[in-house]
């Protein structure tokens, strides 16, 4: 079986200092890759775009945005292409996981969690989406989690933030993909990033720079939906055939 493997060129990443984007762009840089990089933090992401540029991208610029802006989104967008000198691939990376306890007692936690996760990864797909569609060409690549596949009662508020998003994003890929343009799913298990870091760690932690190689391939291969590391494919088979009169008595 041949895979189509092409070195991505221009890369707009939303959510750029994410320990999972940061570890991607490293072997994107090192590709020779250019490189749009948006986040909210100034501070991390000059760091990180520093990194970038020793590291061999062929062109860095950065944009600070807060992602929940979503007024915002079409003038970012446009800008942030403009300077690429058109797009290959875009990647959302950007992502809460919030605080589950909260989420149970306080509509708005929630509904932050929702908004980050859901909401804005809609409103800048919606705008991708329709300049890819235009142009024929174009990848969109947008990390969900296998939280999405089933709700928990550990993280169903985090959970079902993704598993909103992996359905749009399922729905935009049978939109788009006749107009050759490719919608990429992203589903990791738990990753070693800021992210998990008060979480007490076990073996099933995967490494980000591990996740960022199966991620650049997956991208490269043109993938539908991508399990990281891949023996989550299978967990997450089993744990979505668990029937729901057993499902709801587990401590998961
Ligand atoms: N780590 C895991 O176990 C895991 C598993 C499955 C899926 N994922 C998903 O993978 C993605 C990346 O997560 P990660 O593990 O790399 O975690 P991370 O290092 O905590 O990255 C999350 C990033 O999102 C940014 N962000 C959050 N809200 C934002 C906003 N409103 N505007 C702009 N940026 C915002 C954060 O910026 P600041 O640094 O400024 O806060 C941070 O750079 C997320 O979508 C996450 O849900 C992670």
């Amino acid at each position: 079986m041949s895979q189509t493997v092409t070195t991505p060129k221009k890369i707009l990443v939303l959510g750029a200092t994410s320990g999972i984007a940061q570890a991607t762009c490293r072997i994107w840089a090192a590709q020779g890759a250019s490189l749009f990089l948006v986040a909210r933090s100034a501070e991390k992401l000059a760091a990180v775009a520093q990194d970038l540029q020793v590291r061999g991208a062929g062109f860095v610029d950065t944009a600070v945005a807060d992602l929940d802006d979503t007024e915002q989104h079409p003038a970012l967008l446009a800008h942030a292409i403009n300077a690429l000198g058109g797009m290959d691939i875009a990647y959302l990376a950007h992502g809460i996981l919030g605080d589950q306890e909260e989420a149970e007692q306080e509509f708005n936690a929630a509904a932050q969690i929702l908004y980050t996760n859901l909401l804005a990864p809609v409103s800048l797909l919606t705008w991708l989406a329709n300049f890819c569609v235009q142009r024929r060409t174009g990848t969109l690549a947008v990390l969900s989690s296998v939280a999405g596949d089933r709700g928990r009662k550990s993280n169903y508020v985090y959970g079902s933030s993704k598993a909103g998003l992996s359905v749009f994003l399922q729905g935009l890929r049978n939109r788009v993909d006749r107009e050759g343009v490719t919608v990429l799913t992203i589903k990791p298990g738990p990753v070693k990033t800021a992210m998990t870091a008060g979480m007490a760690k076990s073996s099933s932690f995967a490494d980000p720079d591990q996740v960022a190689k199966s991620i650049v391939a997956a991208i490269a291969a043109r993938r539908d939906v991508l399990y990281v590391p891949f023996l989550w494919l299978p967990i997450m088979f089993v744990i979505r055939h668990i029937p729901e009169r057993i499902f709801k008595k587990l401590n998961l």
